[in-house]
């Protein structure tokens, strides 16, 4: 039996957008299959397509924030960059928003 968790999506404009996973869910691929890209006009093409070599996918994760696993999203972490959403397994209900990447370098939320 499938176990399903709750995504919560907060847009660049500040709506939710709320859909089920199956457990254990890439958390990129979760978003682009609803149509939410975690990147940049310039990164949706130039990215490295999930092998967590081009830190170009992150998202704050707000609610239900899992452990990194991956020594680039493990940085993140300690460092409080965006995670990287191609490294990221949904695994409980998780609150994810988008980050503003037009100025780079400005990432750091707090
Ligand atoms: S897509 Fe390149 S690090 Fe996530």
């Amino acid at each position: 039996m499938t176990r399903y968790c709750q995504l919560t999506l907060i847009d660049r404009n500040g709506d939710a957008h709320s859909w089920q996973v199956p457990a254990g869910a890439n958390l990129r691929q979760a978003l682009l299959g609803q149509g939410f890209s975690p990147y940049t006009r310039y990164t949706q093409t130039l990215n490295c397509g999930g092998r967590g070599l081009c830190a170009t996918c992150g998202v704050w994760i707000t609610k239900g924030e899992p452990p990194a696993r991956h020594w680039h999203d493990k940085a993140a972490q300690r460092f409080g960059y965006p995670r990287l959403s191609c490294q990221i397994r949904v695994e409980q209900d998780m609150q994810v928003e988008m980050v503003d990447k037009w100025v780079w370098g400005s990432r750091k939320k707090h």
